[in-house]
């Protein structure tokens, strides 16, 4: 390992402008202009996949974006893992937020800025760079490895179900590694055994068959804007908890092991606060902030639009209003369920001044996954020779659907060994990656593929 931890080392810069070139193509899944940049991007990675040594290395294509897929699987006897990462990104907007070009990587301090810094491109970058070095310095990796990176993971992975479900063989392994979520805090490592599922809804509401002249029609007609916005009010009731009839039926009760658990970790709701600009806190009462993020089910209007918003005044009573709102759950909630509830109580209290429409935009389940298996043990191990600490156990609150998925069809467990930042502005303007976290997860990676063959007892078979 001597030679490769000191190849990382001196080859911080180069790593860092390779970085850079990925982080420069603009491969927003969610938007048709960016069609040609996704296959751009995902070339770009398979190219590289190429170059630090990978094999049988594939670009295949889906109804949607395509999948990366390559292997390397010269170590008989020795686990196989299946690395998985996306390569799509969330949009830029608002551009004018980001204080440099989002698709213009840009050091400032000890971060790098771009989007995909840190979701997720970065933390895929991280692996392919410590394969890369075990490969120019060993030759060869201590485990069999596959990988595969995806182009769908922000809009709901809907391709890769089907994906898995047709390539189960060449999929084949002994468990998952995914490298999508964050650490504890800076300079606290850690394991996250839970993410959160989701169901995700969109509601169309019309009132009169076109738009009104607010003057002429005001006071005779239910305006559809102030109709939704009762409506998604109500969705909550005082004590902060989600109002639709049933949802928190199958919600899994936290242990008392659990929340004694939580307690302990390092966290001030003043400071969490005043990181994030807001005089008090907000959420479902009786339990604590950790608890609300990571263990509770909870429901966000994501956006709300309808009538005039253009420059200045215009009068009018419009004849659309629309909300996007989304239900993060946890286990044992499962998302076509809740879809179903909230759909069903959304008509339930849609005034009769109204027709609504609501649509199931994408779901997935929410994924505990094991902490005593040999896969996290090398994890934690990796994490303390990469970082100098021990990690700590943590959940988190958003969602990564492939995960129930890669166990339901493959059968296997993943380990989620995240090297992002809870404040590294995912989704959001000035997105960015702490360089520390780069080359301490390059570090991190290395070590986990080197000691998870002292942690297999399970004989594995040839793959
Ligand atoms: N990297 C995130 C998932 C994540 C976020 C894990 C925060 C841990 C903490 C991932 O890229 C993501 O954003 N997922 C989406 C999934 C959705 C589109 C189905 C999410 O959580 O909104
Ligand atoms: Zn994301």
């Amino acid at each position: 390992m001597e030679k490769v931890l000191s190849y990382i080392e001196s080859n911080k810069e180069q790593y860092l402008s390779e970085l850079t070139e990925l982080l420069s193509i603009p491969s927003v899944s969610s938007l048709k202009e960016h069609q040609g940049d996704m296959q751009r991007c995902a070339q770009w990675i398979a190219d590289h996949m190429e170059h630090i040594g990978m094999h049988n290395v594939k670009i295949f294509p889906t109804e949607g974006h395509p999948v990366v897929y390559s292997e390397w699987l010269e170590a008989p006897g020795k686990p196989t893992v299946l690395l998985y990462g996306h390569y799509d990104v969330q949009p830029v907007d608002p551009l004018n937020l980001w204080t440099s070009p989002p698709f213009q990587a840009t050091v400032r301090g000890e971060n790098l800025y771009a989007r995909g810094a840190s979701d997720d491109k970065g933390q895929v970058f991280i692996h392919l760079k410590s394969v890369e070095a075990m490969m120019k310095n060993e030759g060869a990796l201590p485990v069999n490895l596959k990988m595969i990176i995806e182009g769908e993971e922000e809009i709901g992975s809907d391709h890769l179900d089907a994906f898995v479900e047709e390539h189960k063989e060449l999929l084949k392994a002994d468990l998952v590694l995914i490298s999508d979520s964050s650490m504890y805090e800076k300079d606290v490592p850690s394991i996250c055994y839970g993410l959160r599922g989701l169901a995700y809804m969109e509601i169309e509401l019309t009132g009169p068959n076109r738009d009104l002249h607010s003057g002429s029609f005001g006071g005779s007609i239910h305006n559809p804007v102030q109709a939704l916005a009762e409506m998604i009010a109500s969705l909550h009731d005082k004590n902060g908890r989600v109002t639709i009839p049933g949802f928190y039926k199958d919600v899994r009760t936290l242990t008392k092991k659990e929340r004694a658990a939580y307690k302990k970790l390092p966290f001030s709701d003043k400071k969490y606060a005043k990181d994030l600009g807001v005089r008090e806190l907000y959420g479902e009462k009786g339990f604590t902030t950790l608890e609300r993020l990571w263990a509770r089910p909870t429901l966000e209007c994501n956006g709300i639009w309808g009538g005039y918003i253009g420059e200045g005044a215009k009068t009018v009573l419009p004849a659309k209003a629309y909300a996007k709102i989304s239900m993060r759950l946890v286990p044992d909630q499962q998302s076509a369920k809740i879809a179903k509830l909230f759909e069903k109580h959304i008509k339930k209290i849609a005034p009769k001044t109204v027709t609504i429409n609501v649509r199931t935009l994408h779901g997935g389940e929410p994924a505990i996954t094991p902490i005593d298996s040999p896969g996290v043990e090398a994890a934690v191990s990796a994490l303390e020779k990469g970082f100098g600490k021990k990690p700590l156990y943590q959940r988190e609150g958003g969602s990564i659907p492939i995960v129930v998925q890669f166990k339901k069809i493959l059968g296997i467990d993943t380990v989620l060994l995240g090297f992002g930042l809870p404040d590294e502005n995912a989704h959001s303007p000035d997105e960015f990656l702490n360089l520390n976290n780069f080359y301490g997860g390059i570090r991190t990676s290395a070590h986990f593929f080197n000691e998870l063959p002292k942690f297999w007892k399970r004989p594995s078979k040839k793959r």
